[in-house]
């Protein structure tokens, strides 16, 4: 297997692209449809290895999950409080969205299992999740800082709970929710800072009674009533936005480029890098907005990017939330526009797959870009050009620095080297190099 991969300039880049399944609402699809009640189909499903690591871990707590074609997943699911207990540890590789979730839905049912995960998931801040699930009553055999491996026990007595979010995060918020499905009476969560809400949008779509409400400062009171009958239904999984960012800023940078991306999902709380390359001047227009009942009730509709000049910008911390997975792009953007971009508040780029803080910063200096890191503040110095590139730049087992590098060689005068990019691209985006060189790119292997 091909391990780096090496990306160099391109005269053109265009096509109409279908960017695979969204990986938040995969693990979501999957994880809810093991508590429904029949069967479930959902077609879209993202067939990248962290959603292969849910697929094996649902089919573990005793979901009949099959491939019916490709995308098109068939699943019997267990009803609520009907989990098996596994009979091995549950290696969730490299999915931190899929190790969180599946610790909430574990919570509440009264099995005991071992969790583990790659070196990645391993450095991983747990205790978030430990914290609120505790408090429903779970047990936890950890290390003192929190991280993998762990044992956990559900609790069959399970606490309602009113949890006001500390960090903003989706994943922390879903792992109380789906705990919350198998807790009589009522749990509550409090975010201050909007996050992701496909799991508030996909349990009202299986039939729970979940109630959210906004007060005038924008903070969010999301109720759910435990213990619902929720029944098997079709999920159609819209394209990732996070995937389409590579495409997106590929092609605002290449000189000529025009790409149609087709079905992206549009949840504005999704939508902060798309917003931010509109502020630094960039052409992307929605076309053929919709929604469908179907679509894991999300907003749906095709970007049309075009190439253009970027303007440096500031982009506040109140971004965060709705872009957090995208800095990496938006910073290979950033190297590219004309003045300085200043990220603020990216305190949480430190503890995902990699510290994205830090890679980023390192690997846009090697390739040439003048970049400060000030606190929890990235600094881009751009002169409206590519930098020179002809750096080698580690993957770190992150499949978002890896695509970001790998979409900056397709600007620089040398070619970009990014070393581990290929399984660390599997994780999300397995048709990432395919895709990316029908369109133009010219991303290669060395064995
Ligand atoms: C995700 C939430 C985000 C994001 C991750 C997917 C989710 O993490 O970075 O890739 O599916 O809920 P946090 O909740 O830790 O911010």
């Amino acid at each position: 297997m091909t391990t780096s991969l090496t990306s160099s300039h391109v005269h053109h880049f265009s096509g109409t692209l279908h960017v695979p399944g969204d990986k938040s609402i995969s693990h979501r699809a999957l994880m809810l449809g093991t508590l429904a009640v029949g069967e479930t189909i959902i077609t879209g499903l993202l067939e990248s290895a962290d959603v292969f690591r849910t697929v094996t871990a649902m089919r573990a707590l005793g979901a009949h999950v099959k491939r019916v074609a490709p995308t098109c997943w068939r699943l019997y699911g267990r009803g609520i409080g009907g989990l098996a207990e596994p009979v091995d540890v549950l290696d969730m590789g490299n999915a931190g969205t899929g190790v969180r979730l599946l610790m909430g839905l574990l919570a509440t049912h009264p099995v005991t299992c071992v969790l583990t995960g790659d070196a990645s998931l391993r450095t991983r801040p747990m205790k978030r999740v430990i914290e609120p699930l505790h408090r429903i009553g779970a047990l936890f055999l950890a290390r003192a800082n929190g991280s993998l491996p762990l044992a956990m026990s559900g609790t069959p007595s399970p606490i309602p709970i009113v949890h006001m979010l500390e960090v903003a995060s989706a994943q922390v918020k879903s792992a109380v929710l789906l705990a919350g499905l198998n807790i009589p009476g009522t749990t509550t969560i409090i975010e201050k800072q909007l996050t992701r809400d496909h799991t508030e949008r996909m349990l009202q779509g299986f039939g729970a009674t979940l109630v959210v409400t906004e007060n005038p400062a924008r903070e969010r009171t999301i109720t759910l009533t435990g213990q619902p009958e929720i029944s098997g239904r079709v999920i159609v999984v819209p394209a990732d936005p996070s995937s389409a960012a590579f495409l997106t800023v590929a092609a605002i940078l290449v000189p000529g480029a025009t790409v149609t991306l087709v079905g992206v999902c549009t949840n504005p709380l999704r939508s902060g890098l798309y917003d931010t390359l509109l502020e630094m001047g960039a052409q992307v227009e929605k076309r053929n907005a919709r929604v469908s009942s179907e679509s894991s009730d999300e907003p749906v509709a095709d970007l049309v990017v075009r190439h253009g000049p970027l303007m440096g910008i500031h982009v506040p911390a109140t971004r965060v939330p709705s872009m957090i997975d995208e800095y990496p792009v938006l910073a290979i953007a950033a190297a590219c526009a004309n003045g300085t971009t200043k990220l603020h508040g990216l305190m949480e780029l430190r503890v995902k797959e990699s510290d994205r803080l830090t890679a980023v910063a390192r690997g846009l200096s090697a390739c040439g870009s003048r970049v400060d890191v000030q606190g929890d503040t990235l600094i881009i110095h751009g002169d409206g050009r590519p930098p020179l590139g002809g750096a080698r730049v580690n993957a770190d087992f992150d499949h978002r620095i890896a695509m970001a590098f790998l979409v900056l060689g397709m600007v620089t005068q040398e070619p970009v080297t990014v070393e581990g990019a290929e399984s660390a691209i599997a994780t999300s985006f397995p048709n990432f190099v395919p895709l990316m060189n029908g369109a133009g790119a010219c991303i290669s292997g060395e064995s």
